[in-house]
């Protein structure tokens, strides 16, 4: 296949509650959406993601325990993941990383099942997608300390230009969602403009963070091509320039 099309790199399909699967892929596919990367989130997550990446033939899925559900850890997920990481459809460990958002009194337990998914990755030689929510000091040094080899995705980037910066030093892959389209997203639409374009990937996280025209409604991948036209847009690119540079991207770090 050309590079002429997009992919979803970070999609939770399984989540989406006012149409089917199918039907999200029908669409997916309708726009020029052609993969879709789905991360797991809780341990039952795991086994619902997985099923579907071997269900349907365009969609894979990353393998791991949000922040936000580090209460549930439990190291038999280790061996399920190891187990199911034999499938090619399992392109990477994710969602993983620190949420101080949602939850500040857990922090130490957090770290310490981001720094055991990250050891895994390494194992396993996959790549790892980042949830970072107000946490982007502790998720940079914990991946500057503990990651070895595995390629890093800063899934729903929400730092500042200059935070960008640190990460490409660090050779990371900077993932775009629909908030750079928002009016009032200044600082993403400047991290969207001055990122090398190597290094920039893109993604809905539906059903979350619907773009500018549909926000407010739920998300699906269909919708990754008004993120693609607004970042098109702002660094005065063609849309079919940037498809493929991002979907050659993607093709760069994951076995897609
Ligand atoms: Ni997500």
């Amino acid at each position: 296949m050309d590079n002429n099309y997009l992919i979803d790199t970070h999609s939770h399909i399984n989540m989406i509650e006012n149409i089917s699967i199918d039907e999200v892929l029908k669409n997916a596919f309708e726009n020029n959406v052609k993969k879709i990367v789905v991360p797991s989130s809780s341990p039952l997550d795991i086994d619902i993601v997985y099923e579907i990446s071997q269900k349907y033939e365009n969609v894979y899925c990353y393998l791991g325990i949000h922040p936000e559900d580090a209460k549930n850890w439990d190291d038999q997920i280790i061996d399920k993941i190891k187990e199911y990481a034999k499938s090619n459809k399992v392109v990477g460990i994710g969602e993983i990383g620190l949420d101080y958002y949602w939850d500040k009194s857990n922090i130490e337990l957090q770290k310490e099942i981001f720094i055991k998914q990250i050891q895994l990755a390494n194992e396993l030689n996959l790549p790892i997608n980042i949830h970072d929510r107000e946490a982007h000091k502790d998720t940079f040094d914990i991946l500057k300390e503990y990651n070895k080899s595995s390629k890093v995705i800063m899934h729903c980037f929400s730092g500042s230009p200059e935070f960008a910066n640190e990460c490409i030093k660090e050779g990371w892959y900077i993932a775009i969602g629909g908030v750079v389209t928002f009016k009032n997203a200044k600082k993403m639409k400047e991290v969207a403009i001055q990122i090398p374009l190597d290094k920039l990937l893109l993604e809905t996280d539906a059903p979350y963070l619907t773009p500018v025209p549909y926000r407010g409604k739920e998300n699906q991948p269909a919708y990754i091509k008004y993120t693609a036209e607004e970042i098109a847009k702002l660094r005065e690119i063609k849309i079919d320039e940037l498809t493929k540079i991002t979907t050659q991207n993607v093709k760069n770090i994951l076995s897609i």
